[in-house]
């Protein structure tokens, strides 16, 4: 004899019949529900006009039915409840006879009250079965939180891989039970591999922990191991896998970030093998930017950059352990919440991608209105802390944040440059370049760094006293290659020399064409530097002759404005100017030209 729970009063004796037959469906293992009993259920509500909810248990059982009325439905009680680190082991599946699956208040309620395995709520909407689904994500304060999931299609939801599932979410509990630190900083574990190429491992691990501690964790310990090619599992060994656990239980840490970019699978083994949050450099290096975009354009290719990452880790598998409980990973720019499911996520994408394509051609639109009579460009381009906001500061006497951390300007900075000779300029800073940076990044910025692309003079900041300077450049230079900037007008600074000890080195550097040595924090070398940046616009301008008629007279206060008149002679048939033009500007004066000679 099997149980309706609810009020069952009024129902005909051939629907007991057929909601009593629930309970002999079995879920095969790690799935949620099966379609057949999805289908079952909805065909129930819509013959009742009443919610169902049914609990199946991790064996798969249906051990629960009953029948509320429209709007809800009470809930039995769950037996056998485990410690505050476990969950119930059942999962709530009920129905919404309106067909909306969004979750109400009182559902996340008990979920969080009766610690369900997952809370869902099915419905069908246009002939289409659909389901939300609400998860505990771990505990904060003795508070679980929550994080709602859908409206997924049916077929999505019973791709869900619930086994994988709660066992990361149990980890999760265990993990804040245990440690229950939530607000200290994250207690991280660096973990790289050695290979042929420039940069020493432990440099690369050294700047690692920088961008750690730039994101707010704290780091115990470092270890790499020497490998050519990455494991296709786990990145690393297995041996090397084992050593870490150890390592782990050892310093009492809670964060493993790797060096490189390690791909979903590696990632969620990684995480299954050592029961704690696995992250990369790549996600370590957009949680940074999404904690410092500030213009609206940047935390919009901030959030795109993370959507594109997540998405391939979101996959049937379930949910890798590092997109649950907060911390670094799992932050937006600004207030954005990351978001969890697939369908949404590319929405979002296609929604992003849309309003920076529209930002995009603003800025083209005000670009193109410039370039008439527009002055020449300069963009500063460099390893992250190489100075660059520190020598904008000094050349443009303004004050553009200069910090003694990775990546503290983000939003490119344009502002007037006068140089010795009056010729006006404009001086753009960009976001600092790093070895690795994640492509998606570079992909999302790629419409501000067109202000890089399209400039006439490259500004490159070295900082001279850092002991990898080398292979910084050569990592600048990469991801200009990668957005096809044209280097030749490239002038090379020499930032920090008042830090450099070893004389020999300095007069080496100084062979390096186009180059100078500086000191921006002291302001030492900075006319050499403005003598450079003279030339290399000269080098681009051309000496033209105009005759411009007396009836378009204004034409001339707008040469003044836009750059070097040589000399103005008025004549009977007009005023005859002779002038230094860039190209662009030589092409809207040409109509006046009567001679043209190169510089
Ligand atoms: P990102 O925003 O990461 O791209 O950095 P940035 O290249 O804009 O560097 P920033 O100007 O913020 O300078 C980084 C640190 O280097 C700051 O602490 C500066 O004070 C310091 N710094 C910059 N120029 C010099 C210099 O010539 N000498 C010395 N000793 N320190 C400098």
């Amino acid at each position: 004899m099997t149980t309706i729970y609810g009020d069952v009063n009024g129902i005909r004796k051939s629907i007991i019949n057929r909601l009593e037959e629930l309970y002999e469906f079995t879920i095969p293992f790690g799935q949620v529900i099966t379609n057949e009993l999805a289908q079952k259920l909805i065909d129930l509500t819509d013959d009742l006009n009443r919610e169902l909810v049914v609990y199946i248990t991790r064996k798969g059982q249906v051990t629960c039915v009953a029948v509320g009325d429209v709007y809800t439905v009470i809930l039995p009680e769950v037996d056998g409840r485990r410690s505050v680190n476990r969950l119930s082991g059942i999962r709530c599946i009920h129905t919404h006879p309106s067909g909306e699956t969004e979750l109400s208040g009182v559902d996340i309620a008990s979920l969080k009250e009766m610690r369900f395995d997952l809370m869902a709520a099915l419905g069908r909407k246009d002939e289409m079965i659909q389901a939300s689904f609400g998860i505990i994500t771990n505990i904060e304060n003795d508070q679980f939180n929550t994080q709602m999931i859908g409206p997924l299609s049916i077929d999505e939801f019973i791709e869900l891989d619930i086994t994988y599932l709660t066992a990361q979410i149990e980890r999760q509990l265990d993990l804040n039970t245990k440690t229950s630190a939530i607000a200290e900083p994250e207690r991280a574990l660096l973990v790289g591999v050695e290979r042929q190429g420039k940069w020493r491992i432990t440099d690369s691990l050294k700047e690692l922990a920088q961008l750690a501690e730039t994101a707010g964790a704290e780091v115990l310990g470092m270890t790499w191991q020497k490998r050519d090619r990455p494991d296709s599992a786990l990145f690393i060994g297995r041996g090397k896998v084992q050593e870490i656990s150890l390592l782990r239980q050892e310093k009492n840490v809670n964060l493993i970030i790797f060096d490189d970019e390690l791909s979903p699978a590696q990632q969620r083994n990684l995480e299954k093998a050592l029961g704690i949050k696995v992250l990369d450099r790549t996600a370590l290096i957009l949680d940074i930017f999404a904690q410092r975009a500030r213009s609206h354009e940047g935390k919009l290719q901030v959030e795109l950059a993370q959507l594109r990452y997540n998405l391939p880790r979101l996959g049937g598998q379930g949910l890798v352990l590092s997109r649950l409980g907060g911390g670094i990973g799992t932050r937006g720019p600004g207030e954005t919440k990351l978001e969890v499911d697939r369908r949404r996520i590319r929405e979002r994408v296609s929604d992003i991608t849309k309003q920076i394509e529209y930002i995009k051609k603003q800025r083209n639109l005000h670009r193109k209105r410039r370039e008439t009579t527009r002055i020449p460009t300069i963009a500063l381009v460099g390893y992250t802390n190489a100075g660059k906001s520190t020598l904008l500061n000094l050349l443009t006497a303004s004050e553009v944040l200069a910090e003694d951390k990775l990546f503290a300007t983000l939003d490119p900075t344009t502002r007037n440059i006068t140089l010795t000779n009056g010729q006006q300029a404009l001086i753009t800073d960009t976001v600092g370049f790093i070895q690795k940076l994640p492509h998606q990044l570079i992909a999302a910025f790629r419409a501000t760094l067109e202000e890089v692309v399209q400039a006439d003079i490259l500004l490159h900041v070295v900082d001279v006293s850092h002991p990898q300077y080398q292979e910084q450049s050569h990592a600048v230079f990469q991801v200009l290659h990668e957005l096809n900037v044209d280097i030749k007008q490239l002038i090379t600074i020499f930032n920090k020399a008042d830090k450099v000890e070893d004389s020999n080195s300095v007069s080496a550097l100084l062979k390096t064409e186009n180059s100078v040595m500086i000191s921006a924090l002291h302001g030492h070398g900075i006319e050499g530097l403005l003598l450079l940046i003279e030339n290399a616009i000269k080098q681009k301008t051309i000496e033209m002759h105009l005759l411009i008629p007396y009836d378009e007279s204004n034409v001339i206060a707008k040469l003044y404005d836009i750059s070097n008149v040589h000399s103005t002679e008025y004549r009977e048939d007009g005023i005859y100017v002779s002038i230094s033009l860039s190209p662009d500007q030589t092409n809207y004066f040409n109509r006046y030209a009567i001679g043209v000679e190169q510089e």
